[in-house]
This record gives structure tokens, C-alpha cells and sequence, in this order.
């Protein structure tokens, strides 16, 4: 045993029992899932995560309010085997719904509000949020490095979103997305 092996064990340890610890917060928290800390956490009574979910260390799961606007419940949803690498943000105002067994690659941010910024006199900071639009990302999509999901956008099952995109309209279900802003570039074959 090196001491690569005992990091990664006290790791896992540490990631395990921050999850079993912080379980019963959420409206719901599936078997075998685990998030690594450290975590940025609001919200979490209106968060299902489904079983065998892996958020990694640094990400940022919220669900602002109490707000009027949150009339999806659970406001964020999390299916079952979906992987979160790290570092990413999932910002809530009414609806995400973030499907099974999906990719999210390191630095993805999903939200489904934005800053208002409509008063140039005004620091943005301070004009709240607007265009909100419930987010869906179906079954099996991967969504690369630091990909951006805009308000009211729909990935469809099974799509794939290159590295650094910025996703501001629907992609259509086992299609592959690049580029800012995100264009289809072809569709997947079945093999
Ligand atoms: C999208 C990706 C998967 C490649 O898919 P592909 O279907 O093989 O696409 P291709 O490489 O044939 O590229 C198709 C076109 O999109 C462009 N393209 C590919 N990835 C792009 C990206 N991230 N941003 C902008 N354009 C991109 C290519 O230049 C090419 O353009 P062209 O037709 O004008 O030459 C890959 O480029 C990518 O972004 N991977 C993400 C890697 C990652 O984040 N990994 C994290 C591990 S979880």
C-alpha cells in the first residue's frame, strides 16, 4: 500500500461519509450516491438525486428562494447514474431536470434564470433575475468541458455538446452540438 492508495481511500472515505451525512437534507437522495466535498449547497429540501449519482469536489448545487417562480417540485431533479466530474454549477429558479445516466464533464453550468441587466445605472449584482425558463438534459447526453446551458433549453436524450460550448437553444435527442453558440455539426449513428 503507497500513499497514492491511502489518499484515494481516505478520499473515497471522506466523500462517503459527507454524503451519508448530508443525505436526509434532500427530498431525496439515492442509494450509493456520493458527493465529494467540497460542495456549495441552497436549497437542498427541493433537490431529488436519484442512486449511483457522483457529483465531484468544488460543485455548486442551488435552488434560489423561496421564490414564487419554483413551481416545479422537486425543483431539481438528478437521475439515476448520472456523473457531475467537478466543478460544476446547477443554479435554480423554477426547473431542472437532469435526466439518467448522464455525462456532465468538468466546469459545466446549468442554469435556468440569468442576471437582469437592463438598467445601465444599475450594477447587474443588484437587478435580481430574469428569463426564467425551465432546463431539461435528457437520458445519456454528455455535455464536455465547461459547456454553458442557457435558460429554457432541452437537450435531448442521448446528445453529445463539445468542450466549451454555449447551449442556447434545444438540441435535438442523439445529436452532437459545438461552439458558441452551440450549432449541430451531425447526428449519432446506432453501431
Ligand atoms: C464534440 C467532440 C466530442 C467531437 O465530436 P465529433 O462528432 O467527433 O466532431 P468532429 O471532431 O468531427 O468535429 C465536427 C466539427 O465541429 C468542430 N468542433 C468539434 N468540437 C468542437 C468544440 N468543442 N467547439 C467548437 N467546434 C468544435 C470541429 O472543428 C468540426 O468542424 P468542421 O466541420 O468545420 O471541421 C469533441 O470535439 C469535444 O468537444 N469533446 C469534449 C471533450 C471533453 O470535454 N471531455 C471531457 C471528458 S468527460
Amino acid at each position: 500500500v503507497n500513499t497514492a492508495d491511502v489518499y484515494r481511500l481516505a478520499q473515497r472515505a471522506r466523500a462517503k461519509v459527507f454524503s451519508l451525512g448530508l443525505a436526509p437534507s434532500f427530498a431525496e437522495f439515492g442509494p450509493r450516491t456520493v458527493i465529494d466535498p467540497p460542495l456549495r449547497l441552497v436549497g437542498e429540501r427541493s433537490i431529488a438525486i436519484g442512486a449511483d449519482v457522483y457529483i465531484g469536489a468544488g460543485s455548486w448545487l442551488q435552488v434560489v428562494g423561496p421564490s414564487a417562480l419554483t413551481t416545479i417540485s422537486p425543483a431539481l431533479v438528478i437521475g439515476a447514474g448520472t456523473r457531475m466530474s467537478g466543478t460544476c454549477t446547477v443554479s435554480v429558479a423554477a426547473g431542472v431536470d437532469i435526466g439518467r445516466s448522464v455525462l456532465f464533464a468538468r466546469g459545466v453550468y446549468v442554469a435556468d434564470h440569468r442576471h437582469a441587466f437592463a438598467d445601465i445605472d444599475l450594477p447587474v449584482l443588484e437587478q435580481g433575475i430574469e428569463q426564467v425558463a425551465p432546463v431539461v438534459i435528457g437520458d445519456g447526453a454528455w455535455l464536455g468541458e465547461h459547456v454553458v446551458v442557457c435558460p429554457g433549453v432541452t437537450i435531448g436524450r442521448g446528445a453529445v455538446v463539445g468542450a466549451n460550448s454555449v447551449v442556447t437553444a434545444d438540441v435535438a435527442p442523439g445529436s452532437v452540438a459545438v461552439g458558441a453558440p452551440a450549432r449541430v455539426v451531425r447526428t449519432r449513428a446506432r453501431v
